[in-house]
């Protein structure tokens, strides 16, 4: 695609001051290419920490918001409060919050409308388990959760997508090049088809699962791999600059 490389870090639920302290100063010390773009997802309490310290080009994230307008929802942070605190951008639909915390693909694309209409980057995540694959079922899975994205984004200006095989998330079995490369082209065959083909040549599919610096030039190397959504190897800064200049 014409998209311009974009890798993210997803810290999940990692990190404390001092950590953190010293994972921002070896990110700000790393060289980042000026032509790729990098976003940096702590977890909410860290966000105003890290969005004041990580220099430029570093960008930041929220793992999750709430579904719409902030109100009696206890626990919750809406996406208005990330505009208001200048986070650019949020994860929505990563497969741990579809898994744990319930959140199925009707509930996910209410989120990515919301948080668009409040002028949020959105990085949506799908992926299917080992189980769907084995069993024939991967299509019509990925399928399904990117209908519900899809249904709910008119301006895909501010969308990136990224496929985590959920087999492959903290598990250190990173998908084939082969094995990603066929996903991110069927997704993006199915932008074309759904959508325009103009979108789905600008649209960033990333690869997230197990991604680590020794893995990621292979995988940067395939055709419709447009960045890495990273997570274990996002928490050391000199793995995830390495990351960063993979392709
Ligand atoms: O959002 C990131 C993914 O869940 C990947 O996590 O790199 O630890 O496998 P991982």
């Amino acid at each position: 695609s014409t998209a311009r490389f974009l890798v993210g870090g997803n810290w999940k639920c990692n990190g404390d001051r001092e950590s953190i302290v010293r994972l921002v100063a070896d990110l700000n010390s790393g060289d980042v290419p000026s032509d790729v773009e990098v976003v940096c997802a702590p977890p909410f309490v860290y966000l105003d920490q890290v969005s004041k310290a990580l220099m430029p080009p570093y960008q930041v994230a929220a793992q999750n918001c709430w579904v719409g307008k902030g109100g009696a929802f206890t626990g919750e942070v809406s996406a208005e409060m990330l505009s208001d605190c200048g986070v650019g951008w949020v994860i929505l639909g990563h497969s741990e919050r579809r898994a744990l915390c319930g959140e199925d693909s009707q509930f996910v694309g209410k989120k990515v409308a919301y948080a668009l209409e409040q002028g949020l980057r959105v990085i949506a995540c799908i992926g299917e388990t080992l189980e769907q694959r084995e069993s024939g079922e991967m299509f019509n899975v990925l399928e399904e959760q990117m209908g519900a994205i899809a249904e709910n984004v008119s301006d895909w200006g501010p969308v990136v997508i990224a496929y985590e095989p959920v087999w492959a998330i903290g598990t250190g079995v990173v998908a084939t090049p082969d094995q990603a490369q066929e996903v991110h082209a069927y997704l993006r065959k199915w932008v074309t088809e759904k959508v325009g083909a103009g979108v789905a040549d600008s649209l960033r599919i990333l690869y997230g699962g197990s991604v680590n610096d020794a893995n990621c030039v292979e995988l940067a190397g395939q055709e419709d791999i447009d960045g890495f959504l990273v997570g274990g190897a996002s928490l050391k800064g000199a793995a995830f600059v390495k990351i960063c200049n993979a392709q």
